[in-house]
C-alpha cells in the first residue's frame, strides 16, 4: 500500500495533470517507486504529458467490469520508477461511476504496490472526485492565483467538508435531512457558517447520546489540505491565496498548508508539445523547482496522519519571495 496523494482544482485547466506528471517524476527520481493514476475519467490526458502512446488498457476496463485489478493496468513510463494507470480513453463514456465501481476502485487504489499513488483527478466538485479526493486528509488543491479560481477552490473545500459531514451519519437519517435543507437554504455570507453549523449537529447528536457527530467534527478538522499555487506573476498572488486560508478557517475549520507557488513559466506548454515532464528535460526550471518545493515537503511529511510541519502564516510569503529571487538570479 502506497500513501495516497489525490489532486483536485476547483475550476478546470489550472494545471493539474502537469503537475501530477512533473510531481511523479520528481518523487521517482528521488529514488520513490510511484504509480500515476489517471481518474479524470472523461478527460483522461495524463498519458500524453508522460509521452506514454494511448494503447494500453486504465481505469476505462475496471469500469466496464474487463479487468478487476488496477495492478494489472500499471504500465511503464520509460522512466526509472514511474509507473502509469491509464484512465478510460479506450473504453469511454465513464464519467458517471456507480457506488459499487467507486468502491471497487477505492480499494484497488489502497492495494497499489508503490511508495506513493498520485491521483490526477477531474476538475469540479462532484461527488465521485470528492470521495477520491477525501481518501487522504491532505489531498492537494490547485488553484492559480486568480479571484474565480480561489473562489472554485474554497467550494471545492466546502463540498468536500459538507460531503465529510453527511457521509458521517447513516442513510435516511434526520441528521443528512438536515444537512440537506441547509445547504439548499442557506445563501453565502448568511447565517450560520459551515463550521456553526457542524457544531450544532454534534451538539444535538451528543445530547441524544450519539458519537457520530463528535467523529465527524474530528475528521473535519483532520483535514488539512495541500494547497498548489500554480501560474504565480506577482507578489499580490500572497493576498488572494491567503484569503483562502481565511475563510477556510473561518466558515469551514478547515485549515491548509500550502505545499508549492509556482510561477508561470513559458517552458511548461512547451514541455507539453514535447510529450516529455519538464522535470525530466529541464530541472532548473522555475516551474521544475516549484515541483520541487511541493516533492520536498511530502517527503517530509512523518505521515499521512500527521498534519504538516510547517508554520501556518510564514510559509506562503517566504515561498512566493523564494521563487522571485530565484528568478532573478537565473536571469542573465
Ligand atoms: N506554471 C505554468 N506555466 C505555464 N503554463 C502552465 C503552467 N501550468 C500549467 N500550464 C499550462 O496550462 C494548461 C493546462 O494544464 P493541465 O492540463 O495540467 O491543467 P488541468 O488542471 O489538468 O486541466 P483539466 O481541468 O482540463 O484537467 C497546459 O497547457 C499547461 O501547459
Ligand atoms: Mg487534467
Amino acid at each position: 500500500m502506497g500513501i495516497l496523494i489525490p489532486i483536485a482544482s476547483g475550476k478546470g485547466g489550472v494545471g493539474k495533470t502537469v503537475f501530477s506528471a512533473n510531481l511523479g517524476t520528481v518523487l521517482a527520481s528521488r529514488g520513490k517507486t510511484v504509480v500515476l493514476v489517471d481518474l479524470d475519467l472523461g478527460g483522461a490526458n495524463l498519458h500524453t504529458y508522460l509521452g506514454v502512446r494511448n494503447k494500453h488498457p486504465g481505469v476505462g476496463s475496471i469500469v466496464w467490469k474487463k479487468e478487476k485489478s488496477l495492478e494489472n493496468l500499471v504500465v511503464p513510463t520509460g522512466m526509472d520508477r514511474l509507473y502509469l494507470v491509464p484512465g478510460d480513453n479506450l473504453l469511454p463514456g465513464t464519467a458517471n461511476l456507480d457506488f459499487f465501481t467507486k468502491r471497487r476502485i477505492m480499494k484497488e487504489l489502497l492495494e497499489l504496490t508503490a511508495d506513493y499513488v498520485i491521483v490526477d483527478l477531474g476538475a469540479g466538485a462532484s461527488y465521485n472526485v470528492i470521495d477520491f479526493w477525501l481518501m487522504a486528509p491532505n489531498g492537494i488543491v490547485v488553484t492559480v492565483p486568480e479571484i474565480p479560481s480561489v473562489l472554485n477552490a474554497y467550494s471545492f473545500l466546502k463540498t468536500a467538508a459538507f460531503r465529510l459531514l453527511f457521509r458521517s451519519f447513516g442513510k435516511g437519517s434526520k441528521e443528512r435531512e438536515r444537512i440537506v435543507e441547509f445547504v439548499v437554504n442557506r445563501t453565502e455570507g448568511q447565517g450560520d457558517t459551515f463550521l456553526a453549523f457542524a457544531e450544532e449537529l454534534a451538539r444535538e447528536d451528543a445530547q441524544r447520546g450519539g458519537s457520530k457527530g463528535a467523529k465527524a467534527l474530528e475528521e473535519i478538522r483532520r483535514l488539512r489540505p495541500r494547497v498548489v499555487v500554480n501560474m504565480g506573476n506577482g507578489q499580490d498572488d500572497a493576498t488572494i491565496a491567503q484569503r483562502l486560508r481565511e475563510i477556510s478557517a473561518r466558515n469551514l475549520g478547515v485549515g491548509m498548508e500550502f505545499i508549492s507557488y509556482i510561477m508561470r513559466d513559458p517552458y511548461v506548454p512547451a514541455s507539453v508539445a514535447d510529450r516529455a515532464p519538464l522535470a525530466a528535460t529541464a530541472p532548473g526550471s522555475s516551474f521544475v523547482r516549484g515541483v520541487n518545493a511541493a516533492a520536498e515537503r511530502i517527503l517530509r511529511a512523518p505521515s499521512i496522519e500527521a498534519p504538516g510541519l510547517e508554520l501556518d502564516d510564514e510559509d506562503l510569503f517566504t515561498m512566493i519571495e523564494k521563487a522571485f529571487d530565484e528568478e532573478e538570479n537565473q536571469s542573465p
